[in-house]
């Protein structure tokens, strides 16, 4: 039975690795507990890049290579053509750097967690992040900003606040719909965004093989990968 989304519906969806993951990108939590073969604290945190600049720019211009190879799946698709029947009442909030999701079609997309394929100044100067896919193969060659800082990846690091929170906190205040895809529900603030639909009065749907943590708060559960399940789950009335 298809989901429906109805005329009055306002979709918030928020993804996780778990959508790129039959993109062939590998989500977070490996079995081995490394990523890519990097331990997370050496390479996503304020205090590695302040340690060791050369290891964080190994790690994500690495990604940004891999990345570079991946395409967009069904589970990307769908959502895109969702957006497309709902112009307007439809927000993407992805906890993932990569661009598939753009790739894919969709617009009106939030990265929170920051994008692979940007950079910025370490001394937050003031200038807006910039275009930069470059995969440096050492410290030597990554680009000073006028000011004398250095260029890091437009990430967010494991204990930086997320990108722009009131606009994501507003865009879930007026939703009807949740749908969450592919995440575990162990990295905060965005483990708590069913919780504050929920208490919004939306119905909250989780998509993924396993149950999040957080499972308690959704409404419903589908069981699957994401880019077998998504095609064709929802129905758009008029
Ligand atoms: N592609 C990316 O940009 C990328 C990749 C890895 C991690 N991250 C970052 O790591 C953090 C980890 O949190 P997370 O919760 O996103 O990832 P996570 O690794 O903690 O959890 C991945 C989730 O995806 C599910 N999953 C696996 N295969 C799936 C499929 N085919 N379809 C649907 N779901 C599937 C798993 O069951 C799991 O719950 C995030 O902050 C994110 O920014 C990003
Ligand atoms: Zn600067």
């Amino acid at each position: 039975m298809p989901i429906s989304i109805v005329p009055t519906d306002r979709v918030f969806v928020l993804t996780g690795a778990g959508i790129s993951a039959e993109s062939g990108l590998p989500t977070f939590r490996a079995e081995d507990g490394l990523w890519a073969g990097f331990r997370v604290e050496d390479v996503c945190t304020p205090d590695a890049w302040r340690r060791d600049p050369a290891a964080v720019w190994a790690f994500y211009s690495a990604r940004r290579a891999q990345g570079a190879k991946a395409n967009p799946n069904p589970g990307h698709i769908a959502l895109a053509q969702i957006e497309e029947q709902i112009p307007g009442r439809f927000f993407l909030c992805t906890q993932n750097v990569d661009d598939l999701h753009e790739r894919a079609g969709s617009t009106n997309l939030h990265h929170m967690h920051g994008e692979l394929a940007k950079s910025r100044c370490e001394r937050e100067c003031g200038g807006a992040p910039v275009p930069d896919v470059a995969v440096y193969a050492s410290l030597d060659e990554v680009p000073r900003c006028a000011c004398g800082g250095r260029l890091r990846p437009h990430i967010v690091f494991f204990g930086e606040i997320p990108l722009e929170m009131p606009r994501i906190e507003r865009e879930i205040a007026r939703s009807t719909l949740m749908l969450v895809i592919g995440t575990s529900g162990s990295v905060y603030p965005a483990a708590n965004f069913v919780h504050w639909a929920r208490q919004a009065g939306a119905r909250t749907v989780y998509i993924g093989p396993e149950r999040p943590l957080n499972a308690a708060a959704f409404t419903q559960i589908v069981e699957g990968k994401a880019g077998e399940v998504l095609p064709g789950l929802f129905r758009v009335e008029r």
